[in-house]
């Protein structure tokens, strides 16, 4: 089941390409997605959010695991993160539901639960997929305002590094104005740590999920 949705996104996000030819960088919010290299097998997996433009006040150790529901069509989130930029202890946890819209090229606003109390939502769009390690997006702290846009990179875990995030950027700001030459911020990952009681298996994360967990980091 999860491999037809997968196509129907990878569907999505082609056809969103090919209605968007950029001329130069583009805003999130006239962003269209841009298909380089997709491979639905490399969809899944556990990713992480490796740098960020601007920074603002994104904590550490930002994760997502995504999974899909028995609809086949909404999406289920776990994301983890610590409490700040400063701290490696990824203690806080909270859960998203994303009922997915077929060929839907204006993002996804998702709310996000934290011990059963909903967050503000944030907005969040998937950009590129590059060599089936990476994801570019971009996205909206607050929904409400284009001006709280960032752009961010995403990597399954265990298989980025600092060049290979470099190169991702380079691709991405020449096409996306929320990414800007030789200039990121890394989210710290490495030292992250969680309490053993609240550690769950990772599922079958997708990389739309992912990107719409991203947006969490506000
Ligand atoms: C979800 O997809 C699987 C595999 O294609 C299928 O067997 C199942 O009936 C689908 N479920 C729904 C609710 O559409
Ligand atoms: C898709 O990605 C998987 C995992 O990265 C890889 O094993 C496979 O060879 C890739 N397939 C194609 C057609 O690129
Ligand atoms: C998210 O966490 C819940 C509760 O621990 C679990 O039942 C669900 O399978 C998890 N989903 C994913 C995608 O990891
Ligand atoms: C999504 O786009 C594809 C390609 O154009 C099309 O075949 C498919 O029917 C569309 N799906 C929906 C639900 O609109
Ligand atoms: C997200 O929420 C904002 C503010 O409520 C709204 O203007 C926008 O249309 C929503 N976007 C989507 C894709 O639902
Ligand atoms: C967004 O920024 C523009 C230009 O700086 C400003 O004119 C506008 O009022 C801002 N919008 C909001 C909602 O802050
Ligand atoms: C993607 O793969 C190509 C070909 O192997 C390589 O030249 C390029 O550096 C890779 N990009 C990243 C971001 O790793
Ligand atoms: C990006 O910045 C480097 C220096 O940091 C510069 O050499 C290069 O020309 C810049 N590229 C573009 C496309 O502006
Ligand atoms: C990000 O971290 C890498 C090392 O992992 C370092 O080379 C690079 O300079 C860092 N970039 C920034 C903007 O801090």
């Amino acid at each position: 089941m999860m491999w037809k949705v997968v196509i129907v996104l990878v569907a999505a996000l082609a056809l969103a390409s090919a209605q968007n030819q950029p001329t130069g960088p583009q805003t999130c919010s006239a962003a269209g997605v841009q298909s380089l290299d997709w491979n639905n097998t490399a969809l899944f997996g556990r990713w992480l959010e490796v740098a960020r433009n601007p920074l603002g006040d994104a904590p550490a150790c930002l994760e997502f695991n995504v999974g899909l529901l028995l609809d086949n069509t909404t999406l289920s989130i776990n994301a983890s993160h610590s409490s700040s930029i400063a701290s490696l202890y990824s203690n806080i946890d909270e859960t998203a539901k994303v009922v997915l819209t077929p060929n839907a090229t204006t993002g996804y606003n998702v709310t996000f639960y934290q011990d059963n109390a909903a967050q503000p939502p944030v907005f969040i769009k998937l950009l590129q997929l590059v060599n089936n390690t990476y994801v570019t997006g971009c996205g909206y702290t607050d929904p409400n305002n284009a001006n709280t846009s960032y752009g961010f990179i995403l990597a399954l875990q265990g298989k980025y590094d600092a060049a290979g995030i470099k190169l991702v950027n380079d691709q991405a700001f020449p096409l996306y104005s929320n990414f800007q030459n030789n200039s990121y911020a890394n989210i710290t990952q490495a030292g992250c740590y969680k309490s053993s009681a609240t550690q769950s298996l990772p599922m079958i994360s997708g990389i739309l999920a992912v990107a719409l967990l991203l947006i969490k980091a506000y």
